[in-house]
């Protein structure tokens, strides 16, 4: 391990970008197979690694969401959760903010509690185990209707109390913020918080509806704002943060090459960028896996590394009182380091 691996691993930061989904490494999903006596078109785990190239986001969702049927019972998503937050751990994650989609399971007959319970049993066992904590987001399919997101939201109800936020995930172009206008103003007089994927494949536009007509707290994603400076000097002005997922930019061909991602141009715009994993296991890395490509890539400093981990606190769904604690022991971290 290289000096600026070791900081890294070791520098305190939030995920807030993951979708729990994601994080089905090939290992767990055969096992889950077995167990749940369902067959997926795969015969070793190689074969699945060796089918995960991608050049664009469909391609990859399609195998995401075949990937998902594995997942049956609760004891199957508190054991997905669970590999994911020991992993996470051991990258110097000490908040998680992850994202579910529960239209993948309920679609084909899992029930919304099964999975909610599953990955809440995995969230108090992360806080036990880890001393990590956690906030739990439930996206909409946008390549569903409006009224399937009306749906969701309805069988939510008897957990809102345990859900910070909605949020916005799967086909982005041809299915506008502005499609889900109404069921996030229905989600926002719950007092949940709003997140959504925008400006990953779809225009600038997508990222405007997605303030002006969703009213979200934070953009997944959000790279193709920089083709609008309006927009781009408007982020900034508000403060918005960005959750950039460079591992999953590069194998989902948002980006051509690391080598020219936009991470330190959108920090130097002003813009609160935080990085991510997305789907750590099916774009070949974790956070901190993502913190050591986008710095090598780019040869970011110690310091631009520490501004991303700072972003990760204060746009996180944290209380300020927790985000200030946060934010001191980066400081504590880097005067030590
Ligand atoms: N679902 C899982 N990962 C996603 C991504 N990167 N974009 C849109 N939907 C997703
Ligand atoms: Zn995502």
């Amino acid at each position: 391990m290289t000096d600026l691996d070791s900081f890294i691993a070791r520098l305190p930061k939030a995920e807030l970008h993951l979708h729990i989904e994601g994080s089905l490494e090939p290992e767990l999903m055969f096992a889950l197979a077995k167990r749940n006596g369902v067959s997926i078109p795969y015969t070793s785990v190689e074969d699945v690694r060796a089918a995960y190239a991608f050049s664009n986001l469909q391609d990859f969702l399609d195998i995401y969401y075949a990937g998902a049927s594995v997942l049956v019972t609760e004891a199957d998503f508190h054991d997905l959760a669970m590999a994911y937050f020991d992993r996470a751990a051991a990258d110097g994650v000490i908040h998680a903010e992850i994202m579910f989609d529960p239209q993948t399971h309920t679609d084909r007959g899992v029930a919304f509690d099964t999975v909610i319970r599953g990955l809440l049993s995995a969230m108090a066992g992360a806080e036990t185990k880890h001393g990590m904590t956690c906030a739990l987001i439930m996206c909409f399919l946008r390549h569903l209707s409006e009224q399937a997101a009306f749906e969701t939201l309805a069988m939510a109800e008897p957990w809102l109390g345990t859900i910070a936020a909605v949020g916005l995930d799967s086909s982005e172009v041809g299915h506008p913020p502005s499609k889900f206008a109404r069921v996030y103003a229905a989600a926002r007089a719950k007092g949940l918080k709003l997140v959504a994927h925008a400006g990953e494949e779809g225009p600038p536009e997508y990222v405007h509806e997605a303030l002006d007509l969703l009213h979200v707290d934070r953009i997944d994603h959000g790279n193709r704002a920089l083709e609008d400076p309006v927009l781009v000097e408007r982020l900034a002005r508000e403060g918005m943060t960005l959750t950039v997922c460079p591992l999953s930019n590069l194998k989902l061909c948002v980006v051509g090459d690391l080598a020219d991602h936009p991470i330190d141009r959108m920090l130097a715009q002003g813009l609160k960028a935080t990085v991510n994993s997305d789907d750590p296991a099916y774009f070949g890395g974790y956070v901190a896996d993502n913190y050591r490509a986008i710095a090598a890539a780019r040869g970011l400093s110690q310091d631009v590394l520490a501004t991303l981990a700072r972003n990760s606190f204060t746009g996180s769904f944290l209380p300020p009182e927790t985000i200030a604690r946060h934010l001191a022991s980066i400081d504590a971290y880097l005067a030590g380091s």
